[in-house]
């Protein structure tokens, strides 16, 4: 059965099949192709565009719609699950449209549904059929979508109008200028898919060029990998700016894609930040004069009236092309339905946890964390070689987040991950052995054992980390220009910890604590946080003119301050970002250079090395040890043999 939960569902040549239906929409009216359909929308969230225009579409197809007014009045208040809900509505229907505030629960309703089930809107995640007619406007307002650049501004965190809008407009090859407002930037599992699957990458854009449009923005640039490449300096400001500065110029702005603050989706002290808006100076910058406006609606107070009787501002005609849109996408779903096509198969298999316990999504709006009995713990599985960790993502929401212990169903072995493992971890999922877990406490409690290790070598002891520690705080301080700019930003999780202890070390010089936050390399969401007490009145971390010292807890290949430095430079403009590590490996694939370092422990890459804190995974005290993997495969026997006399104990 063809449904529509993401953009990703239609290829390009489908997405083309479906404007040239909307572009004969009024022979589609005329044929009265929808006669003798029944369509359903349930919307569990609010709306006016979605939903009055796919009743309309099915309407002016000549089909006929029953909905439920309000999904609060319907049986989901008694407790149904959406896969019931599902179930019985796709009985009295040949198509449900669907709105949920749950990210991935319409990915669940077609599960369970036995007709064709179209995403109007989940959580935060995606709304393709909005997509549909954006690309629509777009093309009838500028022909080709290639090689346009389309800037889109506002909330892009929460916005799922625009995680299915830049992975479309990628796919087309256009470009896409990012001008999130602060702390709202694009989710980073958007950003991995736009760099995996269609090869673009970010960099800066002096901001300068778009100040007249917007305040409290920077802008990012997302292009095809070539030629812009996101730089890695540890003092990012002059290089970056030198190197860019030349991108924005001659640079042609195609369109302007504003959106709301969506508020719904924000803690409080979020949804009162400060948000950029779109005014009447852009009416008369020169520079803009073939901008199009454009807004998936409703909007607040982001977009000007002023607006609405300029050329530019198209977006009325955008929410007016969402009838022969859907119209056109209904009719392709019917006929896809009616004589069945070969769909594109996704290519990747998924991850189900052999074990009762296992991994579980991360992202707290999913519909697996709200509602688990209508859905299966899935995942896709991505060995992120270039930062030595072992990825999954969730297949209902997309969320990624980083798995830290692998082990055998059969050995009932486990071990953390490591990138040695790479080829026995796919031979074990290949065989159907592979168990993933969140912690050691999950493996445990299944009976699963360590793996083998070499003996471990104790290299720093508890004193010799507080002095460390200690040490750095006080360079940090002395190289610190500004210290109430000082920001300290540790890589979660040992690395966040270490920042805390930093913290504390300049506090008791200064008498003052510095700011304190962490990145998230693999998080779902926020990939910056503030670490200790909660307080609303503060808005989200900003990195506007800090001056950064990033933290980590161990330097190798380089690659995950890579990635750390890749989300700091996406999410603002520091004045300096500097990075303090306990130890040094002293091999480097990328070139950075940390400005302060605990120990320089030279070792091999089949040696590891790792900082134990007091507290985590059951450790009596801090300490850095060194030893050597010894491939869990090798010790299966062993294994075998120690859970089957485990067994004839009991
Ligand atoms: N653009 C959009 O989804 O609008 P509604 O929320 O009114 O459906």
């Amino acid at each position: 059965m063809r449904s529509l939960i993401s953009i990703a569902d239609l290829t390009n040549d489908e997405i083309e099949e479906i404007f040239t239906l909307a572009d004969d929409a009024d022979k589609l009216r005329a044929d009265k192709v929808g006669a003798g359909q029944i369509m359903a929308t349930l919307f569990y969230e609010p709306s006016t565009r979605t939903r009055l225009s796919f009743e309309s579409a099915m309407q002016r197809l000549g089909g006929s719609v029953i909905s439920c007014s309000d999904m609060k009045a319907s049986s989901t208040a008694k407790g149904e699950t959406v896969a019931d809900t599902a179930k019985v509505v796709s009985s009295y229907a040949d198509v449900l449209v669907v709105r949920h505030n749950w990210d991935g629960a319409v990915q669940a309703m077609a599960e369970h549904a036995d007709v064709a089930v179209i995403n109007a809107g989940d959580g935060g995640h995606e709304h393709p059929t909005q997509t549909l007619c954006d690309l629509y406007t777009l093309r009838k307002e500028k022909g080709e979508l290639k090689g346009l650049t389309v800037v889109v501004c506002g909330d892009l965190k929460n916005g799922r109008t625009i995680h299915s809008l830049v992975c479309a407009l990628a796919r087309f090859g256009a470009n896409v200028v990012t001008l999130a407002a602060n702390g709202m930037e694009l989710p980073q599992y958007v950003i991995e898919r736009l760099e995996r699957e269609y090869d673009y990458a970010f960099a800066p854009v002096p901001s300068g060029d778009l100040n007249a449009v917007v305040t409290e923005t920077d802008a990012l640039y997302l292009t095809p990998k070539q030629p812009h490449q996101l730089a890695l300096y540890t003092q990012v400001d002059k290089v970056i700016q030198s190197q860019l500065s030349s991108m924005s110029t001659g640079l042609r702005y195609d369109a302007l894609y504003m959106t709301r603050k969506q508020k719904e989706r924000m803690k409080e002290g979020a949804a009162s930040a400060c948000y950029p808006t779109i005014g009447p100076e852009f009416l008369q910058e020169k520079r803009f004069q073939d901008t199009v406006v454009m807004h998936p609606l409703p909007r607040v107070d982001e977009l000007s009236p002023e607006l609405d009787k300029d050329r530019r501002g198209i977006y009325f005609k955008q929410a007016a092309y969402g009838v022969p849109v859907r119209m056109a996408l209904l009719e392709f779903l019917r006929r896809s339905n009616r004589a069945p096509r070969p769909v594109a198969v996704k290519g990747r298999r998924s991850y189900r946890s052999p074990e009762p316990i296992g991994p579980k999504c991360h992202n707290v709006n999913c519909i697996t964390v709200n509602e688990a009995v209508s859905t299966e713990r899935r995942f896709r599985v991505y060995f992120a070689d270039h930062i030595g960790a072992l990825i999954l993502g969730c297949d209902y929401c997309d969320h990624r987040f980083k798995v830290d212990y692998v082990g055998n169903v059969k050995t009932k072995r486990y071990s953390s991950f490591d990138n040695a493992l790479t080829d026995t971890i796919r031979e074990w999922w290949d065989k159907g052995e592979l168990a993933l877990f969140d912690s050691i406490k999950e493996a445990e409690e299944l009976g699963y054992e360590p793996t083998q290790s070499s003996a471990q070598r104790i290299l720093m002891s508890e004193a010799e980390i507080d002095n460390a520690l200690a040490k750095m705080s006080q360079q940090i301080l002395r190289d610190c220009r500004d210290p109430d700019r000082l920001l300290i930003l540790g890589v979660r999780s040992v690395g966040s910890q270490l920042a805390q202890r930093i913290g504390s070390a300049l506090e008791a010089q200064r008498k003052r604590r510095p700011e304190l936050g962490e990145i998230e390399i693999y998080g779902s969401g926020d990939e910056l946080r503030r670490v200790g007490p909660a307080d609303p009145d503060l808005g989200p971390l900003s990195l506007k003119d800090r001056e950064v010292v990033l933290v980590d807890d161990v330097i190798f290949t380089g690659r995950t301050v890579k990635s750390a430095l890749s989300i700091i430079f996406r999410s603002g403009r520091p004045r300096s970002v500097r990075l303090a590590v306990l130890v040094d490996r002293g091999h480097r694939e990328v070139p950075v250079k940390p400005n302060y370092v605990g120990k320089n422990i030279p070792s091999s890459e089949s040696e590891r090395v790792r900082v134990r804190l007091r507290g985590e995974d059951r450790e009596a005290s801090d300490h850095v040890v060194i030893y050597s993997i010894i491939n869990p495969a090798a010790s299966a026997p062993a294994a075998a043999n120690s859970s089957r006399e485990r067994a004839a104990n009991h």
